[in-house]
């Protein structure tokens, strides 16, 4: 017993000299190179052309533009979105960015992402464009009057996303599930504009975004 202990008492400068090793590496350099290689652990979700895959409600994310997967990769982390027991595909979603722990992972992930082509995934629900575009009209001082988002405003672009991505969040937005944490500052801004539509004007307005691409 004695013995062991000395010769854990001898090895323990090592370990230590290990230990700091293991908890801080050098980050690997920022950008494509390993943002390809972390995208490799979205594929399963997200697609390796970052179409998304409707089963696991994941949205088609490629071209989203940088500024706005960083800033939902850090929402997904902190727990802005991802933390509500309603909300099912983004409890999915948040391990997944919990994971980016090393420095500039989410930098590199989300430059390769807005790197992708934009696809435009088809429609699947059936609402009414014609009085969606009325509603639109609310929309356009931050998702502007082509739904291509306004950065200054932390708006993203709106017309790449699956319909019923897009109905899964404005319901969220709706509930609390996203959009309501005190610190979710843009969230917030988001979230006024779903309080006061019914799902039926929900589907109406999407069906019209839909038309802008
Ligand atoms: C286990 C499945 C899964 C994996 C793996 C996954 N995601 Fe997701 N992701 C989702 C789901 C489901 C959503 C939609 C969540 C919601 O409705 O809030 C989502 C949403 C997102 C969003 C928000 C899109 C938007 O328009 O706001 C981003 C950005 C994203 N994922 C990036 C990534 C990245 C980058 C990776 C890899 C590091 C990844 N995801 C891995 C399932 C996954
Ligand atoms: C005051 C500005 C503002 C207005 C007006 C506004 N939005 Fe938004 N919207 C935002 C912001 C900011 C976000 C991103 C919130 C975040 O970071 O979580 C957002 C996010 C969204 C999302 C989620 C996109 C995604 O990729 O997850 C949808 C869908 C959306 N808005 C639809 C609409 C519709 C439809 C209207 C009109 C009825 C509208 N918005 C009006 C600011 C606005």
């Amino acid at each position: 017993m004695m013995a062991r202990l000395s010769v854990l008492r001898r090895s323990a400068p090592l370990l230590l000299v290990f230990g700091a090793v293991a908890c801080d590496p050098t980050p690997p350099p920022v950008g494509m190179v390993r943002g390809a290689e972390l995208y490799e652990t979205c594929v399963p979700c997200h697609g390796v052309n970052g179409d998304g895959k409707e089963e696991v409600a994941a949205p088609a994310i490629a071209g989203l533009p940088q500024w706005y997967v960083e800033e939902q990769l850090r929402g997904y982390q902190v727990g802005y979105r991802g933390d509500h027991a309603s909300a099912l595909p983004a409890l999915r979603m948040r391990p997944m960015a919990l994971s980016l722990t090393r420095e500039g992972d989410i930098e590199s992930v989300a430059q390769y992402v807005a790197a992708m082509e934009s696809v435009y995934p088809a429609s699947t629900l059936h609402g009414n464009a014609g009085a969606g575009a009325m509603a639109y009209q609310v929309c356009v001082a931050c998702h502007g009057q082509d739904g291509l988002g306004n950065p200054d405003l932390h708006a993203p672009p709106i017309v790449q996303l699956n319909d019923w991505y897009l109905l899964n969040q404005l319901r969220y937005f709706k509930s609390g599930a996203r959009g309501a944490d005190p610190g979710d500052v843009w969230g917030a801004t988001m979230r006024a504009n779903a309080l006061v539509l019914s799902d039926q004007a929900m589907q109406d307005v999407i069906a019209y975004v839909q038309t802008l691409r």
